[in-house]
């Protein structure tokens, strides 16, 4: 998909012209209003004149306009409940609504979608990176591409004076777009392809097209260097547990780095503790904090920001079998703390821990981990809205607000000194498993914490979240989750 930004006042040459109407607004208030032909004005004003068309929120209208152009008209609902939520839903029923009706321009006069708060570039950006991920589906499973018809063009129409933020903003938006399904295309890949070596490979793949280092630790270096968190989960499998190590450096090398870590199990049985037939669906996707991750790094490299950044990913694969890892096996992670393995479905954190304490080596300012980490976050939370948690009630406020900011939404719960006593071990220093058996997104939290004591830290659970739903006009499959959050904090970071 395309981005074109154009004065207000040229000809529109797209195939499909968007206009946009408030509650109440006159059909003559749209900018594109002069530029329509003679009868084209007259049908839309029949929609009116019949109150066939009210600018009610979710309203759509297509018209065969004159001269090979469809018109869409869409409904904002009433101005004063407008937002950047909104908007964010509109930008994508838009580009459903293309899809479907195979029109592959349009053109949007974007400043008409304007909400409080929203600077110019941010609404492009906010309109660019919506309808890119909108655009998205996962067909290469597909014999025939039945479903594929793409958008290939958006004009972005505006006044003469706001054209440069509009096209820095759709420049932004069209990156970040693209990073977040560059994340749901590494999570729909199903479990048998994507395994840690696969994921290990993209990632290389990702820092060589966008430019950031990417080392590969394989299990003997991983033994030589201590992970035995990770070496203990990935026992099971035949697959080859990787560490992946992605370093930029948009700054000065001195200057210390901000670390992302992602959770990268390719799939998640549960183990020896295995998942049921309903728990095991989906377990394909459990490496979407990894991909948030790469993609993260991805869209930092390519916005050329000036900070520095890590990502560290730990990929395996959690399955049963005569080598697999034991309820009541005791881990010596690289901390030197030692894991007691209660569940060998709570995996998740026991892999997390040796990559935190990895990070410690770049002495952060800043380190945030995004995981599919527990099934009680879901519950807690619901699948619209990430689950934070962090000891750092100021870094929480920022992050939640961060999270508002991208459409990444996240809310906080809370992580109290408290639950520690939720996770000491009884034969190892810590345990994998709450003992309450409640609030297991929180004490999966204080599990990470212990091994995230020397940095500012905060965790992000996406369980809840790693897949699209109905209402968010976004393809089924993964959602990208997490990513756009981490972009927003780098950029944040960045100013
Ligand atoms: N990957 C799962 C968490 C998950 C569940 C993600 C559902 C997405 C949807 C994680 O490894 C897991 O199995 N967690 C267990 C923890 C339990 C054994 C303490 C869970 O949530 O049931
Ligand atoms: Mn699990
Ligand atoms: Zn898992």
């Amino acid at each position: 998909m395309k981005f074109q930004v154009k004065n207000l006042k040229a000809r529109p040459a797209a195939a499909g012209l968007v206009l946009t109407y408030f509650a109440k607004d006159k059909p003559a208030s749209q900018p594109f209003w002069r530029q329509l032909k003679a009868t084209d004005k007259k049908q839309v004003e029949r929609y009116f004149q019949a109150k066939e068309f009210i600018g009610k929120e979710g309203e759509a209208k297509v018209l065969l306009g004159g001269s090979k152009t469809k018109i869409f008209l869409l409904g904002l609902g009433e101005r004063s409940k407008w937002n950047t939520r909104r908007l964010i839903l509109l930008t994508r029923k838009l580009i459903v609504l293309a899809k479907s009706e195979r029109i592959a321009s349009i053109n949007l006069a974007v400043e008409q979608l304007g909400a409080s708060g929203l600077s110019t570039d941010r609404l492009a950006q906010t309109v660019a990176e919506n309808a890119v991920m909108a655009n998205y589906d996962f067909l290469q499973y597909k014999q025939k591409a039945d479903n594929g018809f793409k958008v290939k063009q958006i004009i972005l129409s505006a006044d003469k004076l706001a054209l440069p933020s509009v096209q820095a903003g759709a420049r932004v938006g069209q990156t970040i777009g693209e990073q977040v399904n560059d994340a749901r295309d590494l999570g729909n890949i199903p479990g048998g392809e994507m395994t840690p070596s696969l994921l290990a490979q993209k990632a290389q793949l990702a820092g060589r097209d966008h430019g950031f280092k990417v080392k590969i630790l394989g299990r003997t270096e991983m033994k030589k260097i201590g992970l035995g968190a990770i070496l203990g989960v990935a026992h099971g499998s035949a697959e080859e547990p990787k560490f992946i190590i992605m370093e930029y450096h948009g700054a000065n090398k001195k200057q210390s780095p901000y670390v992302f870590v992602g959770k990268g199990v390719t799939f998640d049985t549960g183990g020896l503790n295995l998942k049921p037939e309903k728990g095991m669906n989906d377990m394909h996707l459990d490496m979407l904090g990894g991909a948030a991750v790469i993609a993260a790094l991805g869209a930092v490299a390519r916005l050329k920001l000036p900070i520095n950044v890590i990502g560290l990913v730990p990929t395996v694969e959690n399955m049963p079998g005569n080598a697999g890892y034991r309820p009541g096996d005791v881990l010596k992670s690289l901390s030197g703390k030692t894991i007691e393995v209660l569940n060998t479905d709570a995996e998740g954190r026991i892999i997390l821990a040796d990559a935190l304490t990895y990070a410690e080596r770049y002495q952060p300012k800043l380190v945030i981990d995004v995981a599919t980490l527990t099934g009680a976050c879901q519950v807690a939370l619901g699948v619209r809205v990430a689950g934070l948690m962090t000891p750092d009630t100021e870094l929480q406020t920022k992050l939640q607000q961060a999270g508002e900011i991208s459409g990444d939404y996240v809310w906080p719960l809370p992580l109290w000194e408290e639950y520690e006593e939720e996770i000491k071990g009884t034969f190892g220093d810590v345990q994998n498993l709450g003992k309450s058996g409640s609030g297991g997104a929180i004490t999966a939290a204080a599990f990470l914490w212990q091994f995230a004591k020397n940095y500012p830290w905060a965790h992000l659970d996406i369980a809840g979240t790693m897949k699209t739903v109905e209402g968010q006009y976004l393809a089924k499959g993964a959602s990208g989750s997490g990513t756009r959050f981490l972009i927003e904090i780098a950029r944040n970071l960045a100013n």
